[in-house]
């Protein structure tokens, strides 16, 4: 169990977090401060929760409050758990099947740089790549992200619950805004194998003064990063990560 890890979100795991805390929709949305309708349209979801960090770090702390608590485990697997008086965490636990079994898939998303971040470019953008060294080249996955106009676009991949691990903290980052995923697809093999995190700053997207993401879908995406990071791709070795 990673204690660590915050599992991402699903339509599934809000109904079963809501089930084992044995609370009804409306009282969910009054803990959490978002409306019925928010939660009512959460839960007819299938897949991952599309939802303002915002509104998943509100979603989170009621269920907090409740005790329940969303996890992944050490096979991947996300969990919803309830926490009990006297230390004993472990009392019901319901296993989310997730996707399909993949080998490897690959995530899309776009979000809005905070002002804080703009005004900062180079040095978020080096401290991400750091933080993506570690984690990612733990957990195997590689990707690319650019930031340009105001915009990240990431892609990422690797097994799926490690994809989904990165993903879930990238959500909650203050760094950025409006995280807006795009794709999530099977893919039978990697596009950006040779990069832990192939950072593409301002320097190297000097076209992309005026960019937009919020046409992009995920194969317009994954060409745009491609490009980018091919011309990022004269040297050879290990993967690595650079801006
Ligand atoms: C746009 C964006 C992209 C990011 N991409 C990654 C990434 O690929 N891998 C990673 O480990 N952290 C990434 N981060 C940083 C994580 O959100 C987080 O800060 C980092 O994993 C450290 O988490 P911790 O403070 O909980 O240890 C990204 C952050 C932002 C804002």
């Amino acid at each position: 169990m990673h204690e660590g890890a915050n599992a991402v979100l699903t339509g599934e795991m809000v109904r079963a977090g809501r089930a084992i805390a044995r609370i009804e929709q409306t009282e969910l949305a009054n803990a959490a401060g978002l409306s019925l309708d928010t939660i009512k349209r959460l839960e007819r979801l299938r897949g991952v929760v599309n939802a303002n960090p915002t509104t998943l770090a509100m979603l989170r702390r009621a269920f907090h409050a409740h005790g329940v608590h969303f996890r992944i485990d050490e096979d991947g697997r996300s969990c919803v758990f309830l926490e009990t008086t006297g230390g004993d965490r472990r009392v019901d636990r319901i296993e989310e099947p997730g996707p399909e079994p993949m080998r490897i898939c690959r995530a899309v998303y776009y979000s809005w740089a905070t002002p804080e971040t703009v005004r900062d470019a180079p040095g978020v953008l080096d401290d991400i790549l750091q933080a993506a060294v570690a984690l990612n080249g733990r957990l195997g996955v590689t990707g690319a992200l650019l930031m340009a106009n105001g915009f990240f676009v990431q892609a990422l991949e690797g097994p799926p619950p490690a994809v989904w691990e990165v993903l879930g903290g990238i959500a909650m980052d203050r760094r950025h805004q409006s995280f807006t995923p795009v794709d999530r697809i099977e893919v039978a093999e990697r596009r950006f194998a040779r990069w832990i995190m192939c950072g593409i700053g301002a320097a190297r997207a000097a076209d992309l003064a005026a960019f937009d993401p919020r046409g992009l879908d995920g194969a317009g995406a994954v060409e745009l990063l491609s490009r980018l990071s091919a011309a990022e791709d004269s040297a050879l070795g290990e993967p690595h990560a650079t801006s």
